[in-house]
Parts: C-alpha cells; sequence; structure tokens
C-alpha cells in the first residue's frame, strides 16, 4: 500500500488516499477526483497525466523511460519532478507519495 498526498496546483493540501500494488498512479489520481484527464488512456501520446512528484518516501520510483522523457518536454509547466502519472506503477515499497497537480495541461494528441 502506498499513501499518497495530493496538492492542488497551488500547492495546497488536497485528498489523502490509500493505493494498492500495481495500480497506476493515474488510476488512483482519477479516481481521487483529481483533475488529470488521461485522454490517451495510458498510450504515452498525450501528457494530459502530467504531475509533479513533490516527495517520495521507501524507495525510489522507477526512473521515465526515454519515450516517456520526450513527452514530458512538453508537457506543461515541465520540472525535474515531473512525471506522467500513467506510466508509474505503484508498488509496496513506495511508502508515501506527495503529487501536485500542474496548473494546466498540454494535450499532445490532438
Ligand atoms: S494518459 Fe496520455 S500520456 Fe499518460
Amino acid at each position: 500500500m502506498t499513501d499518497i498526498q495530493f496538492l492542488t496546483a497551488d500547492g495546497d493540501p488536497d485528498t489523502v488516499v490509500t493505493a494498492a500494488s500495481g495500480e497506476t498512479l493515474l488510476t488512483v489520481a482519477q479516481n481521487a477526483g483529481q483533475p488529470l484527464e488521461g485522454t490517451c488512456e495510458g498510450q504515452m501520446a498525450c501528457s494530459t497525466c502530467h504531475v509533479l512528484v513533490r516527495a517520495v518516501e521507501g524507495a525510489a520510483l522507477p526512473p521515465p523511460s526515454e519515450e516517456e522523457e520526450d513527452l514530458l518536454d512538453f508537457a506543461y509547466g515541465a520540472t525535474r519532478e515531473s512525471r506522467l502519472a500513467c506510466q508509474l506503477v505503484l508498488s509496496d515499497d513506495i511508502e508515501r507519495l506527495v503529487i501536485q497537480m500542474p496548473g494546466g495541461s498540454v494535450d499532445m494528441s490532438r
């Protein structure tokens, strides 16, 4: 299980949820009512699932693939903490995440 604290685009605390191993961060975030469109449903074609990973406790996140990094180059407000939520599969080793919504999104699939 992974505890996830979501932050709004302004950095204010929003929902806290507990996610099961094997779920993608995108699914968990959408179920928690977070404003991530995820237009391409995890096909790595849109970048509307872009989030900012503000903190990780427990195991480190797996590094982004080259394709993920390429798409992140076009994500709205991307920083070094940017990830595509559809590509992050949670595992029990990841104890806690703090995930901030970006201030907007760009849909690269349009
Ligand atoms: S849902 Fe489209 S890139 Fe993640």
